[in-house]
């Protein structure tokens, strides 16, 4: 068998700057919390300079940091430190659009005979109109007017992201530039955004009408293919064994798993089906047997996410209270695969409450977006009471400096759980096999290669309590609830309860 990469036995957490400690310097002072929880790697969302028509999807400069979170210099100091710690530090890569203020696209829109014209996606008016019936992601149409050239530009998203074009081979080398400026920095790789957009159809067709996303004809060109190879050779060759976890934002286990290639491509890719099932026991036992057949057929290593910065919390979606989003992160920390944390689901966070006075994003997305409270202060441990988005319900108890004291939190919850990860060869990369248990419980059993560790999860998704006859004799490890643990398991699962069982 050959050796685990880091990042399948990682446990990686998503940092949404903004949010987390406002910049950069701001996440390298709660490096602390990271360390404590016991998390391998750290996710960064765009820090780089922007308009921030997307909240930094809409990138200016590939290879900077946006004055607003920082400088390259607290860029390093950050990764030094998170180094030091033995956390990972993987960015985001925007390879699908830029943002129109990129000097690429401004030279490209400057006049038909650019040398850049071909970097983006430039076309005719179709019978007066635009060149296809492709709609956006937030809405409206994908293409916008540029009269100065009179012809139309692609964007997948707002008009202010336009998508480049991967077909032109100076487009492309210079993105692969953005990659080693970064790995040159020692980043552990990238995460790698719209990936099944890239290769747009060379003869852009009309969208059947009544297409929905993500089934338009952009997405899931063959063409990918060959660039995620290329990009994979490219971070191949560099020590730190980087990593691409790309979102392929398919929902489809079998088209997502088309990604990871022959071992080629991606290293690991985002499966939204796992953030998209409902709180249900025969929907998870369904995604977790078409996971374990997609992928094991391939011999690929799986990622379980419950929560984003682009969707409603898990805890407010799966509604339940506390106790369900419980449950829900010892399935998420008990997987086989990697587990994707979103910032402040181990504090319990629901979305907060935006008025509408205060909305920000286009695409609806800011109760998910809302700031970390940090402690129970009024300003929570930043500088303002009133931040740029408001608090998430709770703030006062709902906070590190909190949930860190009480044994029983939500918090602790995620760092035992973290803990027994870590010390668990069969919880880290040991084989999974769903096993029979009654209707509303899932339980699954994971043991390592040499057969040596054993664990068994039961998790209850229902509000009545389950009996499960389990052969042997098992001990509770990790508990939705902390009483629980140490005790011999007595074959009963309380309500909305989880346990992680060893022999
Ligand atoms: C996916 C990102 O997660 C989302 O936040 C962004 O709006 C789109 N891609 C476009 O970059």
């Amino acid at each position: 068998m050959t050796e685990p990469r880091w990042w399948q036995e990682a446990v990686f957490y998503q940092v949404y700057p903004r949010s987390f400690a406002r910049d950069l310097a701001g996440i390298r002072r709660r490096l602390d919390h990271l360390q404590w929880l016991g998390v391998g790697a750290i996710w960064i969302c765009p820090f780089y300079p922007s308009p921030q028509a997307d909240f930094g999807y809409d990138v200016a400069d590939y290879t900077d940091v946006d004055p607003e979170f920082g400088t390259l210099d607290d860029f390093d100091g950050l990764v030094g430190d998170a180094h030091a710690r033995g956390i990972r530090v993987i960015v985001d890569w925007v390879p699908n659009h830029t943002s129109d203020q990129h000097p690429w696209f401004v030279e490209s829109r400057s006049s038909r005979e650019s040398a850049k014209r071909d970097w983006y996606v430039w076309r005719d008016s179709r019978a007066g109109g635009p060149p296809n019936n492709w709609r956006a992601a937030f809405g409206g149409r994908a293409w916008t007017f540029d009269a100065a050239t009179s012809q139309w530009y692609l964007h997948l998203f707002l008009p202010q992201q336009p998508d480049v074009n991967w077909r032109n081979p100076e487009l492309a080398a210079a993105m692969h530039g953005v990659l080693r400026f970064w790995l040159d920095r020692g980043v552990d790789g990238f995460r790698i955004d719209v990936v099944q957009g890239i290769a747009k159809p060379p003869d852009l067709p009309d969208d059947p009408p009544g297409t929905v996303l993500p089934r338009a004809s952009f997405n899931d060109h063959p063409d990918a293919h060959p660039i995620l190879r290329h990009l994979r050779t490219l971070v191949d060759a560099y020590p730190q064994e980087p990593v691409m976890v790309g979102e392929v934002y398919l929902l489809s286990t079998e088209q997502v798993a088309d990604y990871l290639g022959r071992g080629d491509e991606l290293h690991l890719s985002f499966d939204f089906t796992s953030l998209y099932a409902p709180w249900d026991a025969a929907a998870w036992r369904t995604v977790v047997e078409r996971v374990e057949r997609e992928l094991g057929a391939i011999g690929a290593w799986p990622t379980w996410t419950l929560s984003n910065h682009d969707n409603p919390r898990h805890r407010t979606r799966y509604g339940g209270g506390e106790a369900r989003a419980r449950a829900a992160a010892v399935l998420l920390l008990t997987l086989r695969g990697t587990p994707f944390l979103y910032q402040g689901e181990e504090l319990g966070l629901q979305d907060a409450v935006v008025p509408p006075e205060q909305e920000v994003d286009p695409g609806g997305r800011d109760p998910c977006r809302a700031p970390i409270p940090w402690d129970g202060s009024p300003a929570h441990g930043w500088e303002h009471e009133e931040e740029w988005l408001p608090w998430p319900p709770d703030a006062d108890v709902a906070n590190p400096e909190v949930e860190r004291a009480d044994p029983g939190s939500m918090l602790n919850l995620y760092q035992r759980a973290l803990a027994a990860r870590r010390a668990s060869p069969a919880l880290r990369r040991g084989s999974a096999r769903v096993l029979p248990s009654p209707a509303g419980v899932l339980a699954y059993e994971r043991v390592a290669a040499d057969g040596g560790d054993r664990r068994v999860v039961l998790v209850n998704f229902a509000a009545q309590r389950a009996c499960v006859d389990l052969d042997g004799d098992w001990t509770v490890e990790v508990a939705t609830d902390r009483a629980w643990e140490g005790a011999p398991f007595d074959g009963e699962l309380e309500a909305d309860a989880a346990l992680v069982l060893r022999p």
